[in-house]
């Protein structure tokens, strides 16, 4: 059993739900079957982070780079949001989750969009847990379309160069309202960050395990916790100031 401090949850988790192409390799399956078990995963982690009282959790699933896979397996990932969009309304309703998406949506097949669309204004209203989906989602993307904006609106001369803080910044890009994430978890292994939220994880926590995501389940997201737990969050100051403020 993994000893959990629910006094100090992490109030926004991130994962980059990574590994379902090699899950499958390594059974000698085609990638696509990975994809189709990584569905159970998200199903499973969502519960497991409602149960546990996590406010946010988002959920990397479609990078902008990964419009550059094959055709196929593009599309069995589209099929795939798209079938989990319309199985998952009824538990989202049931469990009180709101959903939210980030990332060009427009890029979408239609059928997608409105697939995210009705399960957005259907759960609108939910106030157990938000879900944000990042589809179609690159950070660097996301802060040049905000610059551009900001960059327009000083050009029409409605906001002064002065007027560009941190915080601006921070409501222009598609993550506007939600904080930034605690955690960031990532499965299978990789190093990196493969473009999420670039701006958002500046004072992240991250953990990587190397489970694929397909076998990636409550337990390792309750482990991924434990060692949140475990770590001091010192945001740029020293030790002992942290224990004196955490003391407070
Ligand atoms: C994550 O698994 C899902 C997406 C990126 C869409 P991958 O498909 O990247 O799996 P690996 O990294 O090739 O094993
Ligand atoms: C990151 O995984 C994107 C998602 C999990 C959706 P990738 O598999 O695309 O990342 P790289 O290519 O290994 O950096
Ligand atoms: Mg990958």
């Amino acid at each position: 059993m993994v000893e959990i401090d629910k006094e100090r949850l992490p109030r926004h988790v991130a994962i980059i739900m990574d590994g379902n192409g090699r899950w499958a390799t390594q059974r000698g399956l085609n990638r696509i079957a990975g994809h189709r078990r990584g569905k159970d995963s998200v199903k499973d982690v969502v519960e497991a982070a409602r149960r546990l009282g996590i406010e946010y959790l988002s959920l990397y699933a479609f990078s902008s780079e990964n419009w550059q896979r094959p055709k196929t397996e593009v599309q069995a990932l589209m099929r795939f949001l798209r079938h989990y969009l319309a199985s998952e309304i009824k538990r989202m309703m049931k469990h009180g989750i709101r959903l939210e998406a980030i990332g060009n949506l427009r890029r979408l097949p239609p059928e997608v969009q409105t697939a995210l669309r009705k399960a957005i204004h259907q759960t609108r209203d939910n106030d157990g847990m938000t879900v944000v989906l990042a589809v179609s989602y690159g950070s660097r993307e996301e802060i040049t379309e905000a610059a551009r904006s900001i960059a327009a609106e000083v050009h029409r001369g409605e906001l002064a160069p002065d007027e560009v803080t941190e915080e601006l910044v921070a409501s222009r890009l598609s993550t506007a309202g939600i904080p930034d994430p605690d955690l960031l978890i990532r499965t299978s292994g990789e190093m990196r960050v493969s473009n999420f939220q670039l701006w958002q994880i500046a004072y992240t926590e991250i953990y990587v395990t190397d489970t694929r995501w397909p076998d990636f389940r409550e337990q390792n997201f309750l482990e991924a916790i434990a060692h949140y737990q475990q770590r001091e969050r010192r945001f740029g100051r020293t030790q002992e100031q942290t224990k004196l403020r955490a003391a407070h």
